[in-house]
């Protein structure tokens, strides 16, 4: 005979599978859709036709020198731009061994600067005049990690501008410029997985890649409908010029890169990479602690070094 007890017990089964299907499902199925399913896009056939320019900040290492590479690749004009004039003109060169036929144009600018002056942006928006600009990607940042209460102050005033306020600024300058051309044009931001969740010693860091993630969903939103793709990639580990320690979790910058185009124009928030999605998505807030807190250690002793003259402070 069936029980009261039995009865519960059997309805609180059928709503633990419910919450537990509605939770996790559709995630799962956007996962093999979206990874295994879903042709990747076809960046030049959406934003491309002739003389179509793509403009790629902190371009002349890591992950912003893939995405200049990549572009290229495609047929893009790419415009590099960055602080230091003669590293940015033998990346061009590099670019241009592998696509003679690339259009590359270098434009010296420090985002370390009074970023609110528009003077600082002059030199861009004179090498976008005329041009058909298609693509931004708002990859410049830095990141760094340390204990809070000791944090050098330049360094924090530094992470600011250069990784969460030089994209707002840079957006602002260039999103009027997609927004008038006459067919599909794409504003991506290069975010982190420390701006998603708390990260002991990444408090500044993180917390200036929550800025530039809160402001994406909402530009997003604002513009939805309109001509232009917004797209947040929340990166995990990258070997790139200032990362040149690898971990399982990480990828190069190329993969990287491919990794989070294929999704342009599908996704406004993205993981990219596979192994990003599996790491950033998976991770717990021991390995973030313990992360941190080895970052903060090699942070401390390269900054004191590069104090002491003995290394190039980063
Ligand atoms: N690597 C990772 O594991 C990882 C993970 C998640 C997110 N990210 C994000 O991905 C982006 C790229 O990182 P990355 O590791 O590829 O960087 P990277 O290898 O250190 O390259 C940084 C680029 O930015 C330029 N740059 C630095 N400071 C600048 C300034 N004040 N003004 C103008 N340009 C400046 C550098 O060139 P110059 O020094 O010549 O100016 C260089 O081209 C960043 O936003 C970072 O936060 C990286």
């Amino acid at each position: 005979m069936t029980t009261i007890q039995d009865t519960l017990g059997c309805g609180l089964a059928v709503v633990g599978l419910l919450v537990v299907l509605v939770r996790y499902v559709p995630g799962l199925l956007h996962f093999f859709w979206a990874y295994l399913l879903r042709p990747r896009t076809n960046v030049w056939r959406r934003y491309g036709g002739p003389g179509a320019w793509a403009i790629v900040t902190g371009a002349s290492d890591g992950i912003g020198f893939a995405y200049a590479q990549v572009l290229a690749g495609e047929g893009f004009g790419v415009i590099m731009v960055a602080r230091n004039k003669e590293k940015l003109a033998t990346k061009r060169e590099e670019i241009i061994k592998v696509y003679p036929k690339a259009d590359i144009r270098i434009v010296k600018l420090d985002f370390n600067t009074e970023y609110s002056d528009p003077a600082l942006y002059t030199a861009l928006l004179d090498e976008i005049k005329g041009k058909d600009i298609a693509i931004l990607i708002n990859n410049v940042g830095i990141g760094n990690a340390h204990e809070f209460d000791t944090y050098p102050l330049g360094k924090i005033r530094e992470i600011v501008k250069v990784t969460a306020t030089s994209f707002i600024f840079t957006s602002r300058m260039i999103l009027p410029t997609l927004l008038k051309r006459g067919r599909k044009a794409a504003l991506v931001s290069i975010s982190s997985a420390t701006g998603m969740k708390p990260w002991p010693y990444f408090s500044i860091y993180g917390s200036s890649k929550s800025f530039m993630n809160t402001a994406m969903k909402s530009l997003s939103m604002e513009y939805r409908g309109s001509n232009v793709d917004f797209m947040d990639c929340i990166t995990g580990e990258v070997i790139s010029g200032t990362h040149q320690q690898g971990s399982v979790a990480s990828v190069s910058s190329e993969q990287c890169v491919r990794g989070q185009l294929r999704f342009l124009g599908y996704e406004e928030l993205t993981y990219g990479h596979i192994v990003h999605y599996l790491t950033c998505g998976l991770d717990f807030e021991f390995m973030r602690r313990a992360i941190g807190k080895s970052m903060s250690a090699d942070y401390d002793k390269m900054w004191k070094a590069a104090e002491a003259g003995k290394v190039e402070a980063k």
